[in-house]
């Protein structure tokens, strides 16, 4: 996986207005306040790298997915506000991200200035990839810069449309992302042991399948592992399952068998009646889960069973939480297994919200190699896929 994408040091921003897509999709509790601002620091060199550049500084993200119309609850102003603030400077939101504000905003902008459209996800044009929409964002700049990792999976106007109209190069975000994540999954350290967790098997059934051809190891927890319980006759109670994947388990467990895999399910589970922050916990036998309880997180046994083969891992890939991490309660497996890829020595990238934030909750940021700012982005790149959001960037010989 080389890395041969033109960046912003490869092109003069001097004087120009440069477009730079980020990816602000950051959780925002009830009063407004963003309650994990890591892809907002990770956009920080790239737009700190334009500002001392000489360059005039568009920004478009999205946030969340308000479907296609204006909804106060998406509105990008707490993510412009603490911008402003880490960077010291003044960011002025337009209050839409085309129309009479942004026009007037992007015409007066200043080489040293910033500039931030409204969510580009208020309009049906940029999910559908509108050439029209596209032309019109890239009508504010001379310069798109894809600095949106998080979103570089997806083929939308903001993030890969507008490429087709102007010079188009990567900032310092994705540049990092791809060669870090590039350079640990090619001739890994082994034993190379992949972590997944998160709810759905769906979701993760091409990752699984690449996973298997490149890891020794996988293990497979949070509430997906359900599923594949299930396909191996496992009684899981109440628990989250994937009737109709349950083909789908069986063909990943007998590709893994094939392929000389281990693949590693949990021995023991805590389970509820309640799905709620405080129900009445109980560890049962993972494939023995009574009948009216479901499975909240993974148990004792198996996270000293997950925690032997993290040991001795020369490379660690991790995606998704194994419990219901957001109830403190049912967070003990996820933590864990941050501490254990913390300590492991191994070379470690954590992708996805909820690993990352474990990871960080520990305080052991600076323990792990990379935490990748890209949720499903990351898995697209491990699986191999193209992300046409560098794909349409310019090639570093073009
Ligand atoms: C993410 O959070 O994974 C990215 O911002 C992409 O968001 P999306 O899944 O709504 O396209």
């Amino acid at each position: 996986m080389n890395f041969n994408k033109k960046t912003v040091r490869d092109i003069d921003v001097r004087g120009k207005k440069v477009l730079i897509r980020c990816d602000f999709n950051t959780p925002i509790d009830e009063n407004g306040h963003l309650t994990d601002e890591r892809r907002i620091q990770g956009a920080l060199p790239t737009l700190r790298y334009l500002i001392t550049s000489g360059a005039a500084v568009i920004v478009v993200s999205h946030l969340g997915r308000p479907k296609g119309q204006y909804n106060p609850k998406y509105t990008l102003k707490p993510v412009a506000n603490r911008l402003s603030e880490l960077l010291k400077m003044p960011v002025t939101l337009a209050n839409d991200v085309i129309g009479e504000d942004a026009d007037r905003l992007c015409a007066a902008i200043q080489p040293g200035e910033i500039v931030m459209l409204e969510n580009v996800r208020f309009h049906k044009e940029e999910e559908k990839n509108d050439p029209a929409f596209s032309q019109k964002l890239a009508s504010y700049a001379d310069v798109y810069v894809n600095d949106a990792f998080g979103t570089s999976h997806r083929a939308h106007s903001s993030t890969a449309g507008v490429a087709a109209y102007l010079p188009a190069v990567c900032g310092f975000l994705i540049e990092k992302e791809i060669s870090v994540i590039g350079k640990a999954l090619t001739n890994p350290a082994r034993p190379f042991v992949a972590i997944t967790g998160g709810a759905k098997v769906s979701d993760k059934i091409g990752v699984i399948n690449a996973l298997i051809d490149q890891c020794d190891t996988v293990i497979i927890g949070g509430a997906m592992s359900y599923t594949f319980l299930r396909a191996l006759s496992g009684e899981v109670g109440n628990s989250p399952c994937e009737l109709d994947k349950l083909d789908v388990a069986a063909d990943i467990l007998m590709r893994a068998l094939e392929g000389n895999v281990r693949l590693v399910l949990p021995d023991d589970v805590v389970v509820t009646k309640e799905f709620s922050p405080d129900a009445d916990a109980y560890v049962v036998d993972a494939r023995h889960m009574p009948d009216g309880m479901g499975g909240m997180d993974m148990g004792p046994r198996t996270i000293e069973k997950f925690k032997r083969y993290l040991k001795d891992a020369g490379t660690v890939v991790w995606n998704g939480p194994l419990g219901v991490f957001e109830f403190d309660k049912f967070a003990g497996s996820t933590r864990e297994i941050a501490r254990a890829v913390a300590e492991s020595g191994a070379v470690s990238i954590i992708g996805g919200g909820d690993s990352a934030a474990a990871i960080e909750q520990l305080g052991f940021s600076d323990r792990v190699t990379h935490i990748s700012t890209g949720g499903g982005a990351s898995l697209e790149l491990i699986e191999g896929k193209e992300l046409p959001g560098i794909a349409c960037l310019m090639d570093s010989d073009e």
